[in-house]
């Protein structure tokens, strides 16, 4: 049996009609770019994340850009992300000219650590002035930890642009308020943006937020391979600042208002009315599409949580795990073995990701060294992300599941933690 990491064919045939019916509409409408079909589902976004704006662009790396365009971010800036991410993270702060700040991860959630983030400041003193703002990365589908973050980020005045690409529908829950943007100080100038929701913590009961209605601004990534996954690139930028939104829709046009007028320069990133018509059929399944990788990843945590030498992923109290990946730690230096094993027994599996970014060559001149984030490097030889898709078959798992055992048994008698 082959068993894919994920098939889009078997998610398209349940749709199919609705599909075809919008994609008919758009060729017939004439209309391409932007549009009523990219206002429609932005409106949809919105009010799936409860956030005032939804603009979409041409993927989720223009989402981040445009979110650190925005923010007036560029030469001089400093920006922390956590190293253990897609690249995109990193590149869309060097491409606005600002210098990424690598944090170190949490092991449990994969996501950048609080305890880690603050610390920078500590030991950096010149970062409390320097950086403009934290890019948490809310890894494989769980939200790292916004609470302290939230917390961080208006000690130092700092904003806060959450990488929700693997992350739609996931959920927090919280007794802060979304941040808003109120008192932020927004590029070279230092002005304020618009005032809005702060992020003081309240008396309220605890409430649960989506994925990117916490920090200033939210992006996601609908690259077909995501929960929410277009049929081609796509993205959306998330804020609950009216002034902060308004100016990611005109850099979303070159910066020009009104047309062929141009107080700034943006660039050309619009997302394009066929992905936005075939996004709306997608969303109304969304939540019945987690609800079925999350009973995949049930199944997964019951059957490989006793095999030796194989963590199953941790899912903190406080949040909801929607299983863009399910990924296990592979312990005691065997990963990259277990991954050639279930490839010769044809089942895909994937490694995300392979080299922590602090490390890559690109950015050498920053001077990082290997043992500089080590939990960020153990997690870059220890991640194995299993098939995880709501159409994936109980005999597929259990396959996938059956092939793992005897493999773990070889460990010996103290099995994989032998070392
Ligand atoms: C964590 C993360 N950030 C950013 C991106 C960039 O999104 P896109 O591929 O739509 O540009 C992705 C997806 O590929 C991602 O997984």
């Amino acid at each position: 049996m082959h068993v894919p990491i994920l098939d889009l064919t078997r998610q398209y045939e349940t749709i199919k009609p609705e599909i075809d019916a919008a994609i008919q509409r758009v060729v017939e409408s004439g209309r391409f770019i932007l549009g009523p079909e990219v206002k429609e589902f932005e409106e949809e976004v919105g009010a799936y994340c409860r956030v005032k704006h939804a603009i979409g662009v041409a993927s989720g790396t223009d989402a981040l850009l445009l979110s650190l365009r925005a923010l007036e971010i560029g030469p001089g800036d400093k920006v922390i992300i956590p190293s253990f991410t897609f690249f995109a993270t990193a590149g869309v702060v060097h491409n606005v000219g600002a210098t990424p700040v690598f944090c170190d991860i949490n092991p449990r959630t994969f996501n950048l650590d609080p305890a880690h983030l603050k610390q920078l400041f500590t030991h950096y003193p010149s970062l409390v002035t320097e950086v403009k703002a934290i890019i948490p990365v809310h890894l494989y589908g769980q939200m790292a930890d916004m609470d302290e973050i939230m917390a961080i980020a208006k000690e130092y005045n700092i904003a806060v642009v959450e990488d929700a690409a693997q992350a739609i529908g996931a959920e927090y829950r919280t007794t802060s308020e979304p941040v808003g943007s109120s008192q932020l100080r927004v590029g070279r100038t230092g002005a304020s943006t618009s005032e809005s929701a702060s992020p003081q913590a309240t008396d309220h009961k605890p409430q649960a937020y989506k994925a990117g209605s916490l920090g200033n601004f939210g992006c996601f990534s609908f690259f077909p391979t995501k929960n929410l996954g277009a049929y081609g690139d796509g993205g959306m930028v998330v804020t609950n600042d009216d002034e902060l939104a308004e100016r990611v829709h005109i850099l979303r046009v070159h910066g020009s208002k009104p047309k062929y007028y141009h107080r700034m320069v943006g660039v050309n990133s619009r997302l394009d009315a066929l992905q936005a018509a075939i996004l709306c059929v997608k969303l109304p399944h969304l939540d019945a599409w987690t609800a079925a990788r999350q009973r995949v990843a049930a199944r997964y945590d019951e059957l490989l949580q006793d095999m030796q030498g194989i963590e199953i992923p941790y899912r903190a109290p406080d949040r909801t795990h929607i299983f863009h990946q399910y990924t296990i730690r592979v312990l005691n230096g065997r990963r990259d073995e277990l991954y050639d094993y279930l490839k010769e027994q044809r089942i895909s599996s994937f490694i995300y990701y392979p080299r922590p970014l602090h490390l890559q060559e690109c950015f050498k001149e920053l001077g990082y060294r290997d043992g500089d984030l080590p939990q960020s490097e153990l997690a870059s030889q220890e991640a194995l992300s299993l098939p995880v898709f709501p159409e994936l078959r109980e005999e597929e798992q259990e396959y996938v599941v059956k092939a793992i055992t005897p493999f773990a048994k070889e460990g010996g008698d103290s099995g994989w933690r032998k070392s």
